[in-house]
């Protein structure tokens, strides 16, 4: 993508619960694990070599680490000033990034879980402000659905790591009434994961990195294509341990939420835009490449009639791109005009 005559620099950036991406109008994209750690003491500080870490890096020297995930659930926990420094930082570290060597400007579109844009507008948006020169921040379905230049008659559902965003687009910003936000998304299946195979297995050590490791493999709903048998360890040694049963039940537990709100989202399309909204279903997030998923929504609204659920290309990075285009399309300027926005 061209960098603007002005000389700004616009980055488009997804703020996850689990990852956070960006990318630049200069072509730049990066996807980082939403986390900040800083050294428990001054040993950490020693071997860090520094007083923060972010991603991976903090994930892997968690020992010498306090670790922070400034979205837990979706939002900043309200009055938290640690969660509230750590949102700050890692944007930063991310903003410092893409921006790396560009002397003009710099605006960003920050798209955050529909429930930190509804719950946590005022402090995002402080956050943006002392770090872009411009900046917007709007909800990371909304960013989906430009992103896939769909912006009426669809229906985005968001399966994150912290939240399931459902989100009705009507060719406007979407209203709070028009999202929905569970919190029963990746981290809930990760959850009843580890209990299930614990239960079943009680001789298994797991951790909860494996079990997602796991289910990223092997996720499904519906009918197995075959048996899900994984390596694990007991006591030390490996073996086979069979988990097709566990990996569907825990699976298909989000289903019946989301099939509910789709129900209820629908029903505040105009009548004559039902069939289009029905018809341009999308899945998007980490949680929208467990197999089957879309069959078992669709045949769970049968009774609607004609339902096409699709899943979108690029789940990583869609929401990012989604705001760099709209930053690209909507000059800087205009900001103000689009939800909530700074300068
Ligand atoms: N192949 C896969 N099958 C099932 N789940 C997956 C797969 N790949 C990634 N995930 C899950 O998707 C989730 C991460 O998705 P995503 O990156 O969209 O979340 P996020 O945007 O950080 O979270 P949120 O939208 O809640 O803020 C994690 O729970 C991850 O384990
Ligand atoms: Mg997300």
């Amino acid at each position: 993508m061209a960098e603007q005559s002005s000389g700004q620099l616009l980055l488009g950036i997804d703020l996850g619960t689990s990852r956070t991406a960006v990318v630049s109008s200069r072509g730049y994209r990066h996807i980082i694990r939403s986390v900040v750690g800083y050294p428990k003491d001054i040993i950490g500080i020693k071997m860090l070599g520094k007083t923060q870490a972010f991603g991976d890096e903090a994930l892997q020297k968690k020992s010498a680490l306090v670790l922070y995930h400034p979205l837990e659930d979706g939002v900043i926990r309200e009055g938290s000033e640690r969660d509230y420094n750590a949102a700050f930082e890692l944007l930063r570290h991310v903003v410092g990034l893409a921006a790396e060597g560009h002397e003009g400007k710099v605006s960003g579109i920050i798209g955050v879980p529909a429930r930190a844009s509804v719950l946590n507008k005022e402090l995002l948006l402080r956050i943006a402000s002392e770090l872009l020169d411009t900046a917007l921040v709007v909800s990371e379905p909304f960013m989906v659905a430009y992103y896939l230049n769909r912006l009426g008659n669809c229906i985005i559902i968001d399966i994150g790591a912290g939240t399931v965003d459902i989100c009705a687009m009507k060719g406007t910003v979407p209203a709070p009434e028009d999202q929905v936000t569970l919190l029963k998304g990746g981290d809930y299946i990760d959850e009843r994961l580890e209990a299930a195979i614990g239960q079943r297995y009680p001789e298994v050590q797991l951790t909860r990195n494996l079990v997602r490791t796991i289910k990223e493999e092997h996720a499904f709903v519906g009918e197995p294509d075959g048996p899900v048998t994984v390596t694990l360890r007991s006591q030390g040694k490996p073996a086979q341990y069979e988990l097709t049963a566990e990996l569907r039940l825990v699976c298909e537990s989000i289903v019946p939420d989301i099939v509910e709100q789709l129900t209820t989202l629908i029903k505040g399309f105009d009548p004559e835009d039902q069939q289009d909204a029905l018809d341009n279903i999308i899945l998007a997030g980490g949680g929208s490449r467990i197999r089957g998923l879309p069959a078992m929504i669709a045949d769970a609204l049968r009774e609607y009639g004609r339902i096409r659920v699709t899943v979108i290309d690029d789940p990583d990075y869609a929401g990012a791109l989604g705001a760099l285009r709209l930053a690209t399309e909507l000059p800087p300027e205009h900001w103000d005009k689009v939800g909530f926005a700074s300068r």
